[in-house]
């Protein structure tokens, strides 16, 4: 069944949403996007994701294209046109279309398209076997923290670590990892300490991140926001990603080199379970 997507404060059918090749996201990745998670009908860490939202526009000077109240409402009005009640939300907002320059006009008008992609969050298979990833340099821009749609690298690399036999890639900056392909990356460390690299520039501030953090600091679990080495995360108890769409995974192999038992660890699975939780508790 054709999906009912959002373009510019219309509703079209998936085949009749088009964007102009003038638009900038297209010509210049100009811009920048969210995926938020469905379960049940109900958003999953929402505000999160909306503060995200406006802090990224902020920082490329794009216009939020409609009000806060307006955006949660389109998020729900999309569920119900596509009688989803489980996947995941994309929204991307472009700086919008105008004859190519490097330059850009200040009353653009922005470019704003949301659809649904339905899956069962719930039924993921991996988080019992865990991941494999392989590790690569980070080639990717200096401003990872905006949630530009500049993913280039990150599928390219992803596409090679696929290549190589493994589900994803750690990326790796002056031998430290900054991030999965299109997660934040963690580490239990054989003492039992969750150990994070901090928020900067050089990593999208996720909110699964950060719900993470929250709710394994409650549930007693001692944690630091540090960065750690790839070598250290080979040697590491447990290896975790998290994202809006994978939740906590686990990792059981870098680079080949098994990681803990060489199967989804306590801890990770403990998150997990305390995430789908409480997030689905507060889920709106
Ligand atoms: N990606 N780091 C990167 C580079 C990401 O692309 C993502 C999310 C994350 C996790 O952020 P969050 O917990 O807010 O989803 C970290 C989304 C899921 C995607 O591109 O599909």
């Amino acid at each position: 069944m054709a999906r009912i997507v959002y373009l510019n404060g219309e509703w079209l059918e998936e085949s009749k949403a088009q964007v102009s090749v003038f638009d900038r996201g297209f010509l210049f990745a100009d811009a920048i996007y969210e995926v938020t998670a469905v379960i049940g009908g109900k958003l999953i860490d929402y505000a999160g994701h909306a503060a995200r939202l406006k802090r990224s526009l902020g920082s490329l000077g794009i216009p939020m294209p409609v009000e806060e109240e307006a955006l949660l409402s389109l998020h729900r009005e999309i569920l119900t046109r596509n009688g989803m009640t489980d996947g995941l939300i994309y929204l991307q907002v472009t700086r919008g279309a105008e004859d190519r320059d490097f330059l850009f006009s200040a009353d653009l008008q922005p470019t704003f398209v949301m659809f649904t992609q339905a899956k069962s969050v719930l039924d993921n298979p991996r988080w019992k076997t865990g991941i494999s990833v392989v590790s690569r340099p980070d080639g990717r821009w200096a401003n990872r923290h905006i949630k530009t749609v500049q993913l280039l690298y990150s599928t390219l690399a992803k596409m090679e670590a696929k290549k190589a036999g493994a589900d994803d890639v750690f990326l790796v900056e002056d031998g430290l990892v900054t991030e999965a392909s299109s997660a934040n990356a963690h580490i239990v460390t054989k003492d039992g300490v969750l150990v994070t690299r901090a928020l900067s520039n050089a990593l999208l501030h996720g909110i699964t991140r950060g719900s993470i953090l929250d709710l394994a600091a409650r549930a007693g679990l001692a944690v630091e926001e540090r960065s750690f080495s790839i070598e250290e995360a080979k040697a590491a108890a447990e290896v975790f990603i998290t994202s809006a769409s994978a939740f906590v995974m686990p990792v059981i192999s870098i680079d080949g080199v098994t990681i803990g038992s060489g199967a989804p660890g306590p801890v990770s699975q403990k998150l997990l379970q305390i995430y789908i939780e409480e997030r689905l508790a507060t889920a709106i």
